[in-house]
């Protein structure tokens, strides 16, 4: 009798035992099931809640480092001439430091830029967790007959989990078409789509952080790499193409707006050529309880040097800090030379104009403005201030320089030719 209940016991808790792990089983799957569509990050927070508590992170303002950080500072205040720059351009009416991905939805939905101007569906690609949704119900073709203002209320969250992660095993995954087909038409289809962990690290980003426009007649959005990622593959991209994004106010030239160019610029310097990746910088590891866990607080690297440098660089955290600041200020002051000889030649087209040259008179100095222009906007906007690539953005910088006083030159001997 007893021997009869000791079996019975037994049996009940290997029952309950397999229930349980069925049970968990059962819930892990539909767990992930559920993921493969949520949008909101929260939803994950119970399977990964330390990736999740970190990435929770992002909506926290790290103070301003000496040119990044997270403080969503007005950038025409700081420098005038951008707004000059960008005259006749929607960021003439307002342009702000970046913050962390918590932010991305909510900062353009607030911009004057989406509630002054009307824009295209194909802003929402890089702002909005909810963009692969809307692309999978609409098609390609099909969500960029949309405008801006059209699908504002289906969009909720900035970034989300599945922005870099295949539901279910977690891989890293990309999942933006711009991106892809960009990447497709510059022939590197194949490295894409065979690349492992360590390249994915830096592809993730590059779905965003990246030079893009509008492409005629469906303003559909393209990545201008089918010649290559530098500067001049893109300029020779955009000039064989005859595309500007707007003509200047003041001077008539036919202008690029450079937009985050990240991944470009990263690809050309000394860490990229290393094999380091944007992950290694902005998600170092670090050990927590039970393992190795991915900081997903996503930020500026100086503001947690010791995890994100130090792991490949001796000496201390503030030398390291010290050395990448003089590499910044080092730009800040090429940009500076750049932004004085732009104006100047602006000055000088806008003198021409007055002074009654015309349309062929002012071509070489328009061509110069576009072409000058370009190449500072490339450093401008790119977010780590000549820290991803320093030489290549000392080159660019020296360049603009010097074909903005080729322009200006031009501009003045037009002016005299006329007279
Ligand atoms: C070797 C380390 C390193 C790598 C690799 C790297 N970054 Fe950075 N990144 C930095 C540093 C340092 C800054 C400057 C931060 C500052 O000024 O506070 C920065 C700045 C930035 C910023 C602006 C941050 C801010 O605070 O305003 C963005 C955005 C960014 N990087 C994205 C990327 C992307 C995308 C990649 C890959 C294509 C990448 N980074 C690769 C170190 C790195
Ligand atoms: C290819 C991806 C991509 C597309 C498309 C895109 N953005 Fe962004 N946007 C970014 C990234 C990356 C940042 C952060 C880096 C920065 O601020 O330069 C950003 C930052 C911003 C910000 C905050 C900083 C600022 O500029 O004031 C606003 C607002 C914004 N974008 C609006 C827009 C609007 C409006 C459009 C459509 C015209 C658009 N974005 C299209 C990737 C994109
Ligand atoms: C911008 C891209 C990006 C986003 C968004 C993102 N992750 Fe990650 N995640 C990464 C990268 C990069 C790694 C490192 C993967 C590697 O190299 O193995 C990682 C690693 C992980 C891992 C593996 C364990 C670890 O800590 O390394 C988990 C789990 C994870 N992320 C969960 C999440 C969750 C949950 C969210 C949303 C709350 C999220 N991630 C959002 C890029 C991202
Ligand atoms: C789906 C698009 C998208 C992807 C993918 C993405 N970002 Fe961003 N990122 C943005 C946008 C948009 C912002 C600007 C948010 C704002 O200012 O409101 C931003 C902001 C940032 C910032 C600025 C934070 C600050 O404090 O100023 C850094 C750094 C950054 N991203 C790095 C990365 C890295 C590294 C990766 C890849 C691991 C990545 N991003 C992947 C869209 C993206
Ligand atoms: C995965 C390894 C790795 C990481 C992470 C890394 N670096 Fe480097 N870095 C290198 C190597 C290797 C070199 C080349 C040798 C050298 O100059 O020390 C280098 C070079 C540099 C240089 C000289 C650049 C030049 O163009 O001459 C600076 C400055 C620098 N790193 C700063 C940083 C900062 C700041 C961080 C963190 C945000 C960082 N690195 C993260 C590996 C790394």
């Amino acid at each position: 009798m007893r021997e009869t209940r000791a079996k019975l016991l037994v049996l009940a808790t290997m029952l309950m035992a397999m229930a349980a792990v069925l049970g968990y089983a059962f819930l892990q799957q539909r767990a992930a099931r559920a993921l493969a569509t949520a949008t909101d990050p929260d939803l994950w927070a119970a399977l990964f809640p330390r990736q999740h508590a970190s990435f929770s992170q992002t909506r926290i303002d790290t103070g301003r480092t000496a040119y990044g950080g997270s403080t969503p500072y007005d950038k025409l205040e700081a420098n005038p001439f951008r707004r000059r720059a960008w005259a006749g351009h929607p960021f003439e009416l307002e342009y702000r430091a970046s913050r962390g991905h918590y932010w991305a939805q909510i900062d353009q939905r607030e911009s004057r830029r989406t509630k002054e101007r009307d824009q295209p569906a194909a802003c929402i690609h890089c702002h909005a967790a909810e963009a692969p949704a809307l692309v999978a119900e609409f098609g390609w073709d099909g969500f960029h007959r949309h405008r801006y203002d059209d699908l504002r209320d289906r969009l909720a969250h900035g970034s989300s989990c599945a922005d870099c992660h295949a539901p279910g095993g977690m891989e890293l995954r990309v999942n933006r078409t711009a991106f892809v087909r960009a990447m497709e038409r510059a022939g590197r289809g194949e490295e894409l789509a065979q690349a492992g962990p360590a390249a994915m690290r830096s592809f993730v980003c590059a779905q965003c952080h990246a030079e893009y426009y509008f492409s005629a007649p469906l303003q559909e959005l393209v990545f201008p790499w089918d010649e290559g990622l530098r500067l001049e593959d893109i300029e020779r991209y955009y000039d064989e193409r005859g595309f500007h994004d707007w003509i200047h106010a003041e001077t008539g030239a036919p202008l690029v707006k450079i937009q985050h160019p990240e991944f470009e610029m990263h690809s050309t310097g000394l860490h990229a050529s290393l094999g380091v990746s944007c992950a290694d910088c902005h998600m170092p590891r670090e050990a927590g309880e039970g393992g190795l866990v991915t900081d997903h607080w996503i930020r500026s690297p100086l503001t947690n040097a010791k995890a994100s440098c130090l792991g490949c660089h001796q000496g201390g955290e503030q030398a390291l800090i010290e050395r990448s600041v003089a590499v910044q200020r080092r730009t800040v002051t090429l940009l500076a030379e750049a932004e004085e000889a732009l104006a100047d030649l602006m000055d000088a087209i806008v003198a021409a104009k007055e002074g009654g040259v015309g349309t062929e008179g002012l071509e070489a100095s328009r061509r110069a403005h576009r072409a000058a222009q370009m190449r500072w906007d490339f450093v401008d906007a790119e977010n780590s201030t000549g820290f991803h690539s320093p030489r290549e953005a000392a080159r660019l910088l020296e360049d603009a320089a010097e074909i903005a006083r080729e322009g200006a030159t031009a501009a003045r001997e037009a002016t005299g030719g006329d007279r």
